[in-house]
């Protein structure tokens, strides 16, 4: 067995479904799905359009309910949440979507105290807070813009910020790169592996096939509901996926070979911090 797998299974459960079915009247959402999330992991789902990822995600934040099985989440079944044990439920986890939903007449620096004010933190944690978290996505001074005066990356990474500003356990990505340019999503890939190597699982949905590749994390393939692979350090199978998206182009095998570099040297230079 290897390293990596003995560390893996020494950590806590922190996300369990168990035969999870969800039908949308005759369609499949997912069927009897059952598969573990340990705590740290960083974890790709895969699969074609229609496969059931949203799905997947969304019965986990409880945005639908499930026609059988249980979601265990740190300590609770997500299937018998009470309506209002569900606000709170979310935002345990942090969620990010391809189209960041950015609060547009609000500034940068609001719109991450935003999410801090809905859960009542006070005044001076906001103040203290806000602006690490715009520096650790690279936002430091762009406090005062707004959404529309950022690039596409910048306003992807501002939306990371937001989801991950009250320290969620779990942070959720549908198709966070799924909007941006190659070297665009790379960046936020970089980010997303700080963001994990700090202790936050994570769970991302996406389409490309050079991001699965050289990230070597566990990959979920999803089709037609059921999982039919699950492996830690797992390519991407073009086999698996009829419907690949934009996200392949001559400009992402240039960065994936930077890429790689980068990861090395990132590796390197956090040895001894968080080993
Ligand atoms: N609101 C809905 N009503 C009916 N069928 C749905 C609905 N949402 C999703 N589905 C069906 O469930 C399946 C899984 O969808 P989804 O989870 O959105 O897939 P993915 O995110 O992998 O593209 C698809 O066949 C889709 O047609
Ligand atoms: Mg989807």
């Amino acid at each position: 067995m290897t390293e990596e797998v003995k560390n893996t299974e020494k950590k806590k459960l922190i996300i369990e479904y168990k035969n999870v079915t969800k039908m949308y009247g005759e369609n499949i959402g997912v069927e009897d799905v059952s598969v573990k999330i340990r705590e740290g992991e960083f974890v790709f789902l895969v699969g074609p359009s229609g496969a059931g990822k949203s799905t997947f995600i969304k019965v986990l934040l409880k945005m639908l309910d499930v026609d059988k099985g249980h979601i265990y989440y740190i300590d609770y079944d997500v299937t018998q949440l009470q309506k209002n044990e569900i606000p709170h439920h979310r935002r345990s986890m942090g969620i990010v979507f391809q189209d960041f939903s950015l609060l547009p007449r609000k500034t940068v620096f609001e719109n991450v105290a935003f999410a801090m004010e809905i859960v009542q933190m006070p005044r001076r944690s906001i103040r203290r807070q806000v602006p690490a978290m715009l520096e650790l996505v690279g936002l430091q001074g762009e406090g005062g813009k707004y959404p529309s005066e950022l690039s596409i990356g910048e306003q992807q990474r501002l939306a990371i910020a937001r989801a991950i500003v009250n320290n969620p356990r779990v942070l959720i990505a549908d198709e966070p790169t799924g909007n941006l340019d190659p070297e665009t999503g790379w960046e936020i890939m970089r980010l997303l592996e700080q963001i994990n190597r700090r202790g936050t699982t994570i769970l991302m949905v996406t389409h490309s096939a050079d991001i699965v590749n050289a990230m070597g994390k566990r990959v979920i393939a999803i089709r037609n509901g059921k999982i039919v692979r699950d492996e830690v350090g797992g390519q991407y199978n073009p086999e698996e996926d009829d419907d690949p998206d934009g996200d392949y182009s001559d400009h992402a095998l240039f960065s994936l070979r930077n890429f790689d570099e980068e990861r090395r040297m990132a590796h390197v230079s956090n040895r001894g911090k968080d080993e």
